[in-house]
């Protein structure tokens, strides 16, 4: 059944596991992220962008989600907007069936530029207003994705911050955090310390230089009831880099957030972690794999089939890890 996203991440504060935010954009990843949520028993939070939504049509998805619920009656699902950036796409994602969105102030409208303190609190505290009237939960973020190793916004792909940051705009500041936090009465804050989106995070293994967990846990020590969520949350597996190499793919050299460093955020408050790089990665590297293998194959079932059961896979891993398991 359908929860909010308060409703499940109260529970897992309750009971100290993390839950994985997994990106979809079509049916096959849906089938899969349910899947593993099925096997394991666990509670799973479905987000999309506002890329996936228009990549798969509001009321196609909307309805696709609906199917899921009803296939897996049992499994408590959040249906959340993931960089909201404005009021009026928070609506319409309410109206659409989500019960829980994302207004990202952390940007301006146009998703590139940084916001200051009064339009981030401002605008996130209105659709806590609206949505918040509708039963419907609200993450909101303070601090700028990017990268502490070369201070540059989270631009990798096309969207987030562009040009260079400064340290103080790339670590989300504890005390703002405390004010952000009464100011806005959001269900979950997405905090800033080194992550950003995308397959290229970090040069090497992150340490903490790179990846500032101890701003999680300071910010934790000030807001002890408030649900913390880390995006930019992939691993970045190197066995699917290699697989995707090995048939064709051009993925450089990278490092993603190792799990051992999600666990600390979980022991520190973290509940929410958002995950989509992985999930294209595996989807890609099975599919490379799968048409490298069998040259002849044309049927799209035929590399979607490996490609969903490689999600499913990964998707338990990140339940097992979380201790999402047996939560349902
Ligand atoms: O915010 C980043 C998520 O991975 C969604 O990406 O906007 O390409 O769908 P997207
Ligand atoms: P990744 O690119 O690390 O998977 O992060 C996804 C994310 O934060 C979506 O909001
Ligand atoms: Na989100
Ligand atoms: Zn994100």
């Amino acid at each position: 059944a359908r929860i909010t996203l308060r409703q499940l991440l109260d529970h897992a504060a309750e009971n100290d596991y993390g839950v994985p935010a997994f990106n979809i954009s079509n049916m096959e990843q849906g089938l899969a992220i349910m899947a593993a949520a099925d096997k394991t028993g666990a509670p799973v939070i479905l987000q999309m962008s506002r890329g996936a939504r228009a990549y798969a049509n509001d009321i196609v998805l909307s309805r696709l989600i609906d199917g899921l619920v009803e296939l897996y009656p049992h499994i408590p699902v959040c249906v959340h907007l993931d960089h909201g950036n404005n009021l009026a796409t928070c609506v319409t994602a309410i109206q659409h069936g989500f019960t829980s969105v994302m207004m990202d102030g952390s940007l301006l409208e146009d998703g590139k530029t940084p916001a200051d303190y009064a339009y981030n609190a401002g605008i996130t505290a209105r659709v806590v207003e609206v949505a918040h009237a509708a039963g419907v939960s609200v993450e909101g973020e303070l601090g700028v994705l990017g990268s502490l190793e070369t201070g540059m916004g989270d631009q990798e792909d096309g969207h987030g911050a562009t040009g260079k940051l400064s340290h103080d705009q790339l670590l989300t500041d504890p005390e703002e955090a405390e004010r952000f936090v009464t100011d806005t009465g959001v269900d979950a804050l997405a905090v800033a310390m080194g992550t950003s989106h995308g397959a290229y995070k970090f040069s090497r293994k992150p340490d903490g230089d790179v990846l500032a967990m101890n701003v999680i846990e300071e910010i934790h020590r000030r807001l002890p009831n408030t649900h913390l969520v880390m995006h930019g949350s992939s691993s970045v597996p190197q066995e699917l880099c290699e697989i995707i190499n090995a048939h064709g793919g051009e993925i450089k050299p990278t490092w993603g957030v190792p799990m051992e460093e999600i666990k600390r955020g979980i022991r520190h408050g973290v509940r929410k972690i958002n995950i989509d790089t992985d999930i294209r990665l595996a989807i890609t590297a099975a599919i490379r794999r799968t048409l490298a293998e069998a040259p002849g194959e044309f049927d799209p079932r035929k590399y979607l089939a490996p490609a969903r059961d490689a999600v499913t896979a990964l998707c338990m891993e990140k339940f097992e890890g979380f201790g999402t398991a047996g939560q349902a």
